[in-house]
């Protein structure tokens, strides 16, 4: 795909990626050398540029920061053997960042400015992308609201900005997820099912107290009666009950996970049963008690598969089979990778090369 957009490209006169090794580094905490911005005013999109990763000058008046017209997006680019990088399905984040705008009144964000920047940014920092068997660019595009006006209305100027970091694995142990009844993520009619920042801002208080029980992740429950699971921090959740695939429909209170709807193509091109419904935490009880809750994992981009090994339910632990029995989430896990990295078929075209 070529760029259409216009874009300033003020390049870095000395790259950082020399300092840091790129396929061992702690997430989202060292970034790459540039950063893409487009601004929005006066009912249009403006200019874009491509310009070294650095702060932003702006008012602490901005209606992003009180308000918080804020939003984001997270995908990954993979490097194959060749060096050459690809995106995974990044039509798919274009398509829920302007889902988000669009609740959150915001300007949507055109392709040729969401793709001509991430292809722009890619080309240049390349050097950024980890070649290690599990590593990838995580990708940050995110737009805020940037007038400087502190009364409750939608801002008028917006930044649209992509920063990118090297990134490994997010879990690096399988993990314990205690599920949460006293606080919840989403309500229906709320913004769960966008990638609002604020839903992220809540979910940190209930997420520590769940830490300091010696848990990493909560499990959501629905809102009105706390008796249905929903996701497990910022992933989508899945369970192998018998030979079944099941995991929670998708509602206002559910973020549409690319991972999630991956991983059930991939489910059902296998031939397996795969169930996309409510699930209650008396069916999952039930299924652990008699033995058939053969695999429990989450699943986002930053994640991928992360395995769930224990689940904290009514001050019981529920252990769950070890994750070297988990025939289903190890294969979707590898199969993801390999599609990845461009070393097995890639039959459902969800890999773009830059
Ligand atoms: N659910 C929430 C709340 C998330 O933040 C994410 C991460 O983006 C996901 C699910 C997984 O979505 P995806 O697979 O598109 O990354
Ligand atoms: C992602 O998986 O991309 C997320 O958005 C999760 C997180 C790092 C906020």
């Amino acid at each position: 795909m070529t760029s259409t957009v216009n874009i300033h490209i003020d390049k870095t006169t000395k790259s950082r990626v020399a300092d840091y090794d790129v396929n061992n580094v702690p997430f989202g905490k060292c970034f790459s050398d540039h950063m893409f911005i487009a601004e929005y005013a006066d009912g249009k999109w403006q200019t874009s540029k491509i310009c070294p990763y650095g702060d932003m000058p702006l008012s602490y008046a901005m209606s992003a920061l009180h308000y918080g017209q804020a939003i984001f997006e997270g995908m990954k680019a993979y490097k194959n053997e060749n060096g050459e990088v690809s995106l995974f399905r990044p039509l798919e984040n274009l398509k829920r960042l302007n889902k988000s705008a669009i609740r959150m009144c915001m300007p949507e964000v055109p392709e040729e400015i969401f793709m001509g920047g991430l292809i722009e940014l890619l080309k240049l920092d390349a050097a950024w992308v980890p070649t290690s068997e599990t590593g990838s660019l995580y990708i940050r595009p995110f737009l805020i609201a940037t007038e400087e006006a502190i009364g409750v209305k939608s801002s008028e100027n917006y930044k649209f900005i992509i920063i990118t970091c090297p990134a490994g694995k997010y879990y690096s142990e399988p993990i314990k997820v205690l599920v949460e009844t006293n606080y919840f993520r989403a309500v229906i009619g709320g913004v769960g099912n966008v990638k609002a920042a604020g839903n992220y801002g809540r979910s940190l208080y209930p997420t520590k107290l769940a830490q300091q029980k010696g848990y990493q992740q909560v499990i959501w429950t629905d809102s009105a009666t706390h008796q249905y699971v929903e996701e497990s921090g910022t992933m989508n959740l899945m369970f192998v009950l018998g030979d079944t695939l099941i995991t929670p429909a998708l509602s206002d209170t559910i973020l549409a996970g690319i991972t999630r709807d991956s991983v059930l193509e991939l489910a059902r091109s296998w031939g397996m049963k795969v169930e996309e419904r409510k699930v209650s935490l008396k069916e999952i009880y039930e299924a652990y008690e008699k033995g058939e809750l053969k695999e429990a994992f989450g699943c986002g981009t930053a994640a991928t598969i992360a395995q769930i090994v224990g689940i904290g339910y009514e001050g019981k632990d529920l252990v769950l089979p070890p994750v070297s029995e988990r025939k289903f989430s190890t294969k979707v896990d590898e199969t993801l990778r390999m599609i990845r990295k461009g070393k097995s078929e890639d039959k459902f075209n969800w890999m773009m090369k830059i």
